[in-house]
């Protein structure tokens, strides 16, 4: 195991080197090298001739109806977000479920697997690229005879079944935008992104599922409508909770069953791929862990498809007969494009599992990679370290050999979690700390293929994607220099817009291109290091100002989880009358280990050891686990709200894969002996 070198903060000290955010000459020999310059003169290409490149990549990967006219229309030193601003492939017209489904089946891959759904109870249904046509087309025609055409919004308010993949590409197939609500959230929620939308019709299900049958997502869709919408249509899959006698009530006019309204006549009957704009929405989509007031991202038909299917195929590499899993949930940018868009865009099979990973044990998870030939996994940190907590024994009982690689995304992996990877999944199984958001689309940093072999050695641009490193007064940050993420260049993944609010320009502008005129800010922190490779920091609100020091708290965590007792932890800053801001620390043991204030002042001295005196925590908190979304996202923003002794405000906490660890998370954090009152 190696550790990552640490980066100074922003701002620093004096500059060691001039910032390169270009690919260094490769160090290695052999076959690796030969990739690895393969890679670096493709990236140098992509960079230099953008248009070229995306051009051959989009003729080569998507089937168009009508050529574009212009690659991108895009200029970020112009200001991209100027309401001319048209993105990728203007001119050009294509569909994005004809290009997931239709030209399989017509080339032949009509019998391979699309999909392959895990039911919560066990079961296993499969469905053929043929078989997801059937379903799709029915779906489309279901919508059209509800009067939905190119442009509407649907909202998909569903758990992870395969009505929700069908419901998406039949939305694509005529296209209608599709906008699906995590499941979790709450009927406020989802009445405010129907409102926010204008969503016409509403597809749901009866129960859903929580890491438990969770009944009540009818219900939550009447609540949401009760004070009147724009929703004329709710179409319901019949799929009761356990033990629940009863089917929801059905409102007359607007609802309708699924089962009833696909088998009806004449849904079987062809329903044509509707032409579209190359620069139409697809679909609007939240950010994660935003309750209140949605932000709906929107990515557009041509230039997010592309991407989807590029990086896809790029990081995962899929083969005949491959099965990808991609354990995040629909309801995040994660499921769409890795678990339904890209995996479908290259007629690769994709695994759909309804419930949630590490519930009720890992062993569901590793079960399922087992017993359905995993051979790709793309998870979170979390879920690997809910593997790792399970113990050395659980490990030696569970190998996961048939997985050739796995990626995560969404908070720094571990190099303890990369080591255990490598050891429990397939011999010399890359595995890969990916970097990308909500807006991007897709992966836009992932180590290369051909420098896989490193623990955690930082990552790479994709192809086409140009990032660097500003200091906050945007000058280029030095080598090893922590900080902010921008990205020069515009990439076809990038989200178009807000889902339009009278502000929709400027709200866009105002988030994204105003910190650093002429650029994306990412909103995250990150260095370079001296091989040109990108180390992401974390976002910059999740920065601690210590006695005016900025401390990163991906760096505290990094310092605690090198003990191997720790599994998981969260740092968020709390008050503190003497340094401004205090460093609070949320923290999950391994099983077989005792919590107690001789622990609790360690970990804290540790972390001195490895930052320096002035990042020693001044709380830890041992809890049960932590605040993260289904898809495992933390919401630092409750632990901040916890931490800063404010938890009658927490605003919505139903995007929580678990709402109810918010008791023990405040019940933890009642006073305590701070570790610096202890030491005094
Ligand atoms: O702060 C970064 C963090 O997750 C944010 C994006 O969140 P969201 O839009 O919900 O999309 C999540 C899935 C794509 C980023 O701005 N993040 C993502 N990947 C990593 C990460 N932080 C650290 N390391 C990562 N690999």
């Amino acid at each position: 195991m190696t550790a990552s070198k640490q980066p100074s903060a922003a701002g620093g000290p004096a500059p060691r080197a001039a910032q390169s955010a270009a690919p260094r000459p490769p160090a290695a020999v052999g076959a690796a090298a030969a990739s690895r310059l393969a890679d670096e003169e493709l990236y140098e290409r992509s960079i230099g001739e953008p248009e070229d490149y995306w051009s051959e990549r989009a003729a080569a990967a998507l089937s168009w109806d009508t050529p574009w006219e212009r690659v991108v229309d895009c200029d970020f030193a112009a200001g991209s977000a100027s309401p001319s601003y048209a993105g990728w492939f203007a001119g050009g017209k294509l569909n994005a479920a004809y290009n997931c489904i239709d030209r399989h089946v017509a080339g032949g891959l009509g019998e391979r697997r699309s999909l392959v759904f895990a039911a919560a109870d066990g079961g296993i249904e499969e469905f053929t690229y043929a078989d997801l046509l059937a379903a799709t087309t029915r779906f489309a025609n279901v919508l059209k005879s509800r009067g939905v055409v190119a442009g509407d919004r649907v909202i998909l308010y569903l758990p992870m079944i395969p009505e929700l993949p069908i419901a998406m590409l039949a939305c694509a197939r005529l296209g209608a935008v599709h906008a699906v609500v995590f499941a979790g959230f709450s009927s406020q929620a989802l009445g405010a992104r129907i409102d926010a939308w204008g969503a016409r019709v509403v597809v749901t299900s009866e129960a859903g599922w929580r890491g438990g049958p969770a009944p009540g997502l009818k219900g939550e869709v009447d609540r949401a409508l009760a004070a009147g919408s724009s929703v004329e249509t709710v179409v319901v899959v019949a799929r009761r909770a356990d033990g629940d006698e009863d089917h929801a009530r059905l409102v007359a006019g607007r609802d309708l069953w699924w089962h009833e309204a696909v088998a009806a006549a004449g849904m079987a009957a062809p329903c044509a791929c509707e032409p579209l704009a190359a620069t139409a929405p697809l679909f609007i989509l939240s950010t994660s862990g935003s309750a209140g007031a949605p932000k709906g991202v929107v990515h557009a038909v041509g230039g997010y498809l592309l991407y989807a299917a590029e990086t896809f195929r790029h990081v995962f590499a899929p083969g005949e007969g491959d099965v990808h899993f991609c354990a995040a949930d629909i309801g995040w940018i994660t499921g769409h494009t890795y678990l339904v868009y890209g995996p479908l865009a290259v007629g690769a099979t994709t695994l759909l599992y309804e419930g949630a990973p590490g519930r009720p044990q890992p062993d569901r998870l590793a079960d399922l990679i087992v017993s359905q030939g995993v051979t790709s996994l793309y998870t979170t940190p979390a879920v690997v370290h809910a593997f790792t907590a399970a113990g050395r024994g659980w490990a030696a009982a569970h190998p996961m050999p048939g997985v050739k690689i796995v990626a995560t995304v969404g908070d720094p992996l571990s190099s303890e979690a990369w080591d255990w990877c490598r050891s429990q999944f397939g011999a010399g199984c890359p595995v890969l700390d990916t970097w990308w958001q909500t807006e991007t689309g897709g992966i836009l940093l992932t180590p290369w293929r051909s420098e896989t072999g490193e623990p955690l050695a930082g990552s790479r641009p994709y192809f086409g994607v140009a990032p660097l490193v500003l200091r906050n007064d945007g000058r280029p940050a030095d080598v090893l220099e922590r900080g902010n993420l921008c990205l020069a260049q515009p990439w076809p993944g990038m989200m178009t817009g807000i889902w339009c609010d009278a502000d929709n320009v400027a709200r866009f502008r105002a988030s994204y291109f105003a910190r650093f005129p002429g650029l994306y800010y990412t909103g995250d922190q990150a260095y370079i290091d001296e091989d040109g490779r990108f180390h992401i920091e974390g976002s910059s609100d999740d920065d601690v100002w210590v006695l005016g020091e900025r401390l990163s708290s991906v760096e505290v965590e990094r310092a605690l989880l090198s003990d191997a007792k720790v599994v998981e932890t969260a740092v968020v800053g709390c008050p503190d009358p003497v340094k401004g801001e205090g460093i609070c620390c949320y923290v999950v043991l391994r099983d077989d280990v005792e919590p107690s204030d001789a622990l609790r002042e360690k970990l804290a001295q540790h972390v001195g050891e490895v930052i320096g005196p002035f990042a020693v925590p001044d709380r830890v908190h041992f809890v049960a686990a932590l605040p993260r979304t289904r898809s495992g996202k933390m919401i630092r923003r409750i632990l901040r709200k916890i931490a800063e002794g404010d938890p009658t405000d927490l605003g919505d906490t139903t995007m929580l894969a678990d709402p109810s660890i918010v008791t023990d998370l405040v019940h933890e954090t009642r006073p305590q002996t701070t570790q610096a009152e202890a030491r005094r």
